[in-house]
């Protein structure tokens, strides 16, 4: 299992993902500030390890408060530092919300206890982050069959999350259940999560992967070549539209034209209930260097003008079906999401 984060004492360590995958090099945050900044860096990335690393920033932040301060001003400055990170990933917003609701149901408790059960909060965020991937991996691996070749965009794998991965959860589930599965990886411009992460990431799995360009995945559906497309989501708006990394949108529409199967793999943390539809979710924009530079250099003009969104919105009518750890869902999504919630409430 690869070790994308973890809580470490008094620090929170985790690997450096701009640097995979020529090095596999760890940073250790000793408190929330350098967590906040390793997020908005990208050292980690993808929504759900964002959630993670989020909650473990403010156990961290928590943990050097000292006697006499002023403990919910204190708590809701690390908070809002931590808010400030990644707009659009909405498991940031819930873990964070989930962290809020421990502190608030605990403030009243002595400091080393309260201190004590925010770390255990974020753990638990963690352990059930692991959980949940394994079981959408589950009931994904049926949606993909022998002989499948699937396009991914960005990484939705053990990279983005606590370990296992959402789309590639799938992927690898139905590979090791000994489906022949080969797997188009996008490359994701402009930060490579596609050819730095998750061909690292399938080449450990033994997937065979073939990498392509960003625009290439038309040619190939057009031949023929691919059979189906899984991707990961940042945040899933009530009636089913995804924002998930830029590209994304390009490649449904290519998979719609051509007939394919889009698949979006998600946590049911990922879904923002409160949003009606996807023009309502943030789309975080990016510094232009990361478009004008390739690999530390300028490939362009220097002063030509940059548009960086991080994200784009996949209509939920591209999407054949959102797999959740709590169940597959279908069209309409409106009513499929809803229902989902419903079940679980009535669970809990
Ligand atoms: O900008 P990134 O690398 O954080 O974007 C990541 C993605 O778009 C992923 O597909 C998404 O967060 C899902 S990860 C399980």
């Amino acid at each position: 299992m690869l070790p994308t984060i973890q809580w470490k004492k008094d620090r929170v360590v985790m690997i450096d993902q701009r640097k995979l995958p020529e090095k596999e090099v760890y940073v250790e945050c000793q408190d929330y500030i350098q967590v906040a900044e390793a997020i908005e860096k990208m050292i980690i990335r993808g929504a759900p390890a964002i959630g993670v690393a989020a909650a473990f920033g403010v156990a961290l932040g928590f943990l050097k408060m000292r006697k006499g301060k002023d403990v919910e001003e204190e708590f809701s400055r690390i908070v809002q530092r931590l808010e400030r990170t990644r707009p659009t990933a909405r498991n940031l917003f819930w873990a964070l919300e989930r962290m809020k609701i421990t502190f608030e149901k605990n403030k009243a408790i002595d400091l080393s206890q309260l201190k004590k059960r925010l770390i255990k909060e974020a753990m638990e965020i963690e352990a059930e982050d692991v959980e949940t991937n394994k079981k959408i991996g589950f009931l994904g691996k049926g949606l993909l069959k022998d002989g499948d070749s699937v396009l991914t965009h960005c990484n939705a794998g053990a990279l983005a999350t606590a370990a296992y991965g959402t789309a590639l959860g799938i992927i690898v589930a139905a590979f090791k259940e000994g489906k022949r599965i080969h797997v188009y990886a996008d490359e994701t411009r402009p930060l490579l999560q596609g050819a730095r992460l998750t061909c690292w990431e399938l080449d450990k799995e033994n997937v065979p992967v073939t990498l392509i360009t960003d625009n290439m995945a038309g040619h190939l559906m057009q031949k023929g070549v691919i059979s189906k497309v899984i991707v990961g989501a940042d945040r899933i708006a009530r009636n089913g539209d995804t924002a998930n990394k830029i590209g994304t949108y390009t490649v449904a529409v290519l998979a719609k034209e051509h007939r394919l199967p889009f698949y979006v793999a998600a946590p049911t943390q990922t879904i923002d209930l409160s949003l009606a539809i996807g023009s309502e979710i943030p789309i975080e924009q990016r510094s232009a260097l990361e478009v004008r530079e390739f690999g530390g250099r300028c490939v362009t003009i220097p002063h030509v003008e940059v548009e960086n969104p991080a994200f784009d919105v996949s209509p939920a009518s591209y999407i054949s079906a959102i797999i959740t750890e709590k169940g597959i869902c279908r069209p309409p999504y409106e009513k499929s999401l809803k229902d989902l919630f419903n079940k679980t409430q009535r669970e809990e």
